[in-house]
């Protein structure tokens, strides 16, 4: 088992199944709807994800244009509870078909409220496509159009997913299981 900064981390998806599934899921992509797409990576934790997504939809012959928002959630209660815009993108969505990228589908809040957000701007379409989906945690009626993985109900780290700011360098996609000098 791997062992970063003093942390045991087991694989959960490898870099060799993600580029795999990464392809494939461009593959399908491609067969959707894709007039003057606009991809928006919702930052942080996609980076990783989107930039080799958005490579293997240029292998299956897509040419989108590529944006960045970045979201944060907040609040914990129930009620409370709602999401907030850090940093917008630069484009108008108006009449295009969007694709939004994300990490992680768990309780569905960020996704919805950034395709709300999109529709509200006047885009076309709006599709969204994730790495995983958590759906034991979801807690509004939502769901992804293009999924990589079902995740378990674990909290994951790695290839852009990180916990208290670390280990969103890691290749592949796993659970901290530990420290590594207890054993
Ligand atoms: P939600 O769907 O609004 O609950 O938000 C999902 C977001 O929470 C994802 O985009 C991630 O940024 C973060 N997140 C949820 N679960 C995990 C995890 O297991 N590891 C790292 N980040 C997570
Ligand atoms: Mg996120």
């Amino acid at each position: 088992m791997p062992v970063v900064r003093g942390k045991m981390i087991e694989t959960l998806f490898s870099p060799e199944v993600i580029a795999t599934r990464n392809t494939q899921m461009a593959a399908e992509i491609v067969k959707g709807r894709n007039d003057d797409l606009l991809v928006i990576s919702v930052l942080k934790g996609s980076f990783i994800f989107a930039a080799d997504l958005i490579r293997a939809m240029h292998h299956a012959g897509l040419a989108p244009e590529v944006e960045f928002i970045t979201l944060s959630s907040y609040g914990t209660g129930t009620v409370s509870r709602g999401v907030k815009i850090i940093k917008d993108i630069d484009s108008d969505p108006r009449g295009r078909d969007v694709l939004l990228i994300d990490d992680i589908l768990e309780s569905g809040r960020t996704l919805r409220f950034a395709r709300d957000l999109m529709l509200e701007r006047g885009a076309k379409s709006v599709s969204i496509a994730v790495l995983l989906d958590k759906k034991v945690k979801r807690e509004v009626d939502f769901e992804a159009d293009f999924v990589g993985f079902e995740c378990p109900d674990y909290f994951v780290v790695g290839y852009g997913m990180d916990v208290a700011y670390a280990f969103r360098e890691l290749p592949f996609v796993g659970v901290v299981t530990g420290d590594a000098d207890k054993i």
